[in-house]
């Protein structure tokens, strides 16, 4: 039955595709997105990749006002609006606080007094912290982290009390949670916050807990956007990837029109109301890998990445998806091969400019000591 969905947050990289993925199923969209010049570049209109089939409403999650108005006939809400980068959301606390935590809660006020039949959620991988580990003895290890001193040694894998190895296994919705950055943070309190109300007032809710998402309509000249599209920008310049530590962490990278039909397939499973579930792709790689394929792909082998030994903050290891309840719960199984999707990332990125602002972003971060 076709439905009218509002899309927080719909202008951008996940939304985007999302509204399309609900257009095709005969849905009406509409779109409430702030046009964040850090995403979408200064004084932005409506980016031309978004449908033209969709209604958009421009206007910030903060304002109950302009909120209100988006709500107005909507049968269900997918709530994406967020900012993003988790290094960034360590020197603007505030911001981030504001725009994710308060822009959460005044969607949901706004939802008691009028409920919708439908409320999904993006939340992140990054809640984890480190993904699951295993010792030697096969006993599960879910607080792994690494410390300031073995950072600074250039130790990069977690290890147990006894300084021995551990292996990353594939991470479960089960993990506790180890919130490392205000970022992470926030993506929990979104969670826990639209669960917690979808509950209270009858609303089937579900929150998604994406991996590496990656794909076209990526933010490219975001510096605070994932791996592969500051790769990918970096090489359409010219210039050498940077990698942290020694390039074999290793992530999940699930492309994002699998992403999104996750998301559209949530609205006709109601069994997953209730539920935190892990979006992911079993395709899991180390970022050499993917700076060497991306390189190889875009025909730029003769830009070797450099790997800097440094690291930021905050990060993680390794982190790889358990799609169990994914599968159970929304039939999820991811159908975009990494090579496809990869190959798909860079013809869309050849028709691209990207503002390289890599070293910006780098110097923020350098200067409060978050990437040392
Ligand atoms: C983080 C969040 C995730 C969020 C995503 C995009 C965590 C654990 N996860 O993912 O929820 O959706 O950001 O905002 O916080 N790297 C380089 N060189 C670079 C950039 C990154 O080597 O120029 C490395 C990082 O050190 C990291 C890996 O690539 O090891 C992935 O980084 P990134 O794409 O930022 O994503 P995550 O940190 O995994």
């Amino acid at each position: 039955m076709s439905a009218k969905i509002l899309i927080t947050g719909g202008a951008g990289f996940i939304g985007s595709h999302l509204a399309d993925a609900l257009l095709a199923r005969g849905h009406h969209v509409r779109v409430f997105d702030n046009l964040s010049p850090q995403v979408h570049g200064k004084d932005a209109g409506v980016p031309d990749y978004l449908s033209p089939d969709v209604e958009f409403m421009r206007g910030d999650v903060r304002d109950a006002n302009a909120l209100r108005q988006a709500l107005e006939g909507v049968d269900a809400v997918y709530h994406l609006a967020a900012m993003v980068g988790v290094g960034q959301s360590m020197y603007q606390i505030d911001d981030y606080t504001a725009v994710n935590d308060l822009g959460t809660a005044t969607l949901l006020q706004l939802l008691i007094e009028r409920p919708v039949k439908r409320l999904v959620v993006a939340s992140s991988m990054s809640i984890y912290g480190e993904g699951l580990y295993e010792d030697e003895h096969g006993a599960l290890i879910s607080n792994a982290t690494r410390s300031a001193e073995q950072l600074k040694k250039g130790q990069w894998e977690p290890v147990s009390t006894d300084g021995l190895p551990l292996t990353p296994i594939a991470t479960p919705e089960s993990k506790q949670p180890e919130l490392a950055s205000i970022y992470a943070l926030g993506k929990y309190a979104q969670e826990r916050m639209c669960l917690i109300t979808g509950q209270a007032y009858g609303i089937p809710t579900t929150a998604m807990r994406f991996f590496n998402v990656y794909g076209t309509r990526q933010a490219l000249s975001n510096p605070y956007t994932g791996v592969l599209a500051i790769f990918a920008s970096r090489l359409l310049n010219g210039k050498a990837p940077r990698i942290f530590e020694d390039g074999r962490q290793r992530r999940d990278f699930v492309h994002v029109k699998d992403v999104a039909r996750a998301c559209a397939d949530a609205l006709d499973r109601p069994e997953s109301a209730g539920h935190a579930i892990n979006i992911g792709s079993g395709n899991i790689y180390t970022v050499e890998q993917i700076a060497a394929t991306l390189a190889r792909t875009m025909g730029r082998q003769d830009i070797a990445p450099e790997v800097t030994g440094e690291y930021r903050v905050g990060d993680i290891r390794h982190c790889f998806a358990d799609l169990t309840n994914a599968e159970k719960l929304l039939g999820f199984r991811p159908e975009v091969g990494f090579d496809e999707g990869l190959g798909e990332l860079v013809e869309w990125v050849a028709s691209q400019t990207a503002e390289d602002r890599v070293g910006e972003a780098d110097k923020e971060l350098r200067q409060r000591g978050l990437v040392a």
